[in-house]
């Protein structure tokens, strides 16, 4: 009993050691803080394998021993109270659970509280996707981060509960409206070429399980490449396909279709330069600067049929992405195909041609 115990206890810290995780149980450890997490978890599961062997095994084996062989037997006559005993069997597993406490806690507070001048990376969920800010001001929809530096993620939500897991780094928060938690860690591998998985692991609605993101860990040179390439993606992508990134990546797909069915809100096909009624029974006919208003103001005009639940992009969307999304929605409409392909195509013309990498 001992031995297997004990076995579980030193492969547990045998693999944590080797940085895989505890055996192939677990997601591979990338960062310190999981090392030492995986050494809490066998811990406190070698010592329950233990206690549960020790009291089952040793009850089967009163049980046995201890039978009424005749008909006859009574229950001897028995001590009902051993104060000696009593005590050890209280001091013992109170010091059991006070050491699981303290290493707990200590890996709590190393996963809550960021050190100073740790990378700040801002994390908002929305029904149904998480959304990453750099310090440039850059929004993506992955979490990238230097190798072997402190990151500290500051993280909310614009409508409901969600919680952030990063399982390779055995980390988790819940990212709440109107307030905010931190989550820290310091990866000390780089990500494998496809990345770490990034959950919601708070149920938050129809779409919960396609709440998902991905977690990169770039050596800190690479890192500073792609900030800059990402950060300038209209220029780099052509306002066609740069609005169809902001599309995918910043929430409007979850509540405007491609395909002419009603979501949550009004689908983008076929918007542009139709006439649409309002709830308050006037008709909208959009154009740029009506489109303009419902990203900055999306509850100054309602369309018939629809909640006003549209979250504000005021603030979050710069000019040119504003103008980006302008042109895709604007490709969604037979009116203005034409035109929005037009603009692209030019972009895609004057582009001067990138050196191979
Ligand atoms: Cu967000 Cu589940």
């Amino acid at each position: 009993m001992m031995g297997i115990t004990l076995m579980t206890l030193f492969e547990g810290a045998y693999a944590a050691d080797k940085g895989k995780g505890i055996g192939s149980w677990l997601p591979s450890a990338g960062t310190e803080h999981a090392n030492a997490v995986d050494w809490v978890f066998f811990f406190i599961n070698a010592v329950s394998i233990f206690f549960f062997l020790l009291i089952v095994l040793g009850s089967a084996y009163f049980v046995v021993k201890y039978r009424q062989k005749d008909p006859g037997d009574l229950p001897e006559p028995s001590p009902s109270h051993n104060t000696k005993l009593e005590i050890i069997w209280t001091i013992i597993p109170i010091i059991i659970v006070v050491v699981m406490f303290i290493v707990g806690f200590a890996n709590y507070m190393n996963a809550v509280v960021a050190p100073e001048n740790a990378y700040l990376v801002k994390v908002m969920g929305r029904k149904w996707s998480w959304t990453f800010e750099y310090p440039n001001g850059y929004i993506d929809k992955d979490l990238h981060v230097p190798v072997n530096e402190d990151v500290k993620l500051l993280i909310s939500s614009e409508d409901v509960l969600h919680s952030v897991y990063i399982p390779n780094f055995r980390i988790k928060r819940d990212a709440i409206p109107g307030r905010y938690t931190v989550l820290t860690f310091k990866a000390n591998h780089l990500s494998p070429e496809e990345g770490y998985h990034l959950f919601c692991t708070e149920y938050c609605g129809t779409e919960h399980s396609l709440m998902h993101s991905k977690a990169f860990v770039h050596e800190r040179a690479d890192f500073d490449a792609w900030l800059v390439k990402a950060s300038d993606y209209v220029n780099n992508l052509g306002p066609l396909r740069a609005g169809e990134k902001l599309y995918l990546e910043r929430g409007c797909k979850s509540c405007h279709s491609l395909d002419g069915s009603s979501g949550t809100g009004p689908s983008f096909t076929d918007l542009y330069g139709n006439s649409h009624p309002l709830a308050d029974g006037t008709n909208v006919t959009p154009d740029e600067n009506h489109i303009r208003e419902s990203i900055l103001y999306p509850k100054a005009k309602i369309y018939s049929g629809f909640q006003p639940v549209m979250p504000t992009y005021k603030g979050s969307l710069k000019d040119p992405e504003i103008d980006a999304m302008i042109t895709f929605i604007k490709a969604q409409s037979n009116v203005s195909r034409a035109e929005a392909e037009q603009v692209q195509a030019e972009f895609e013309a004057n582009k001067p041609q990138e050196e191979e990498e």
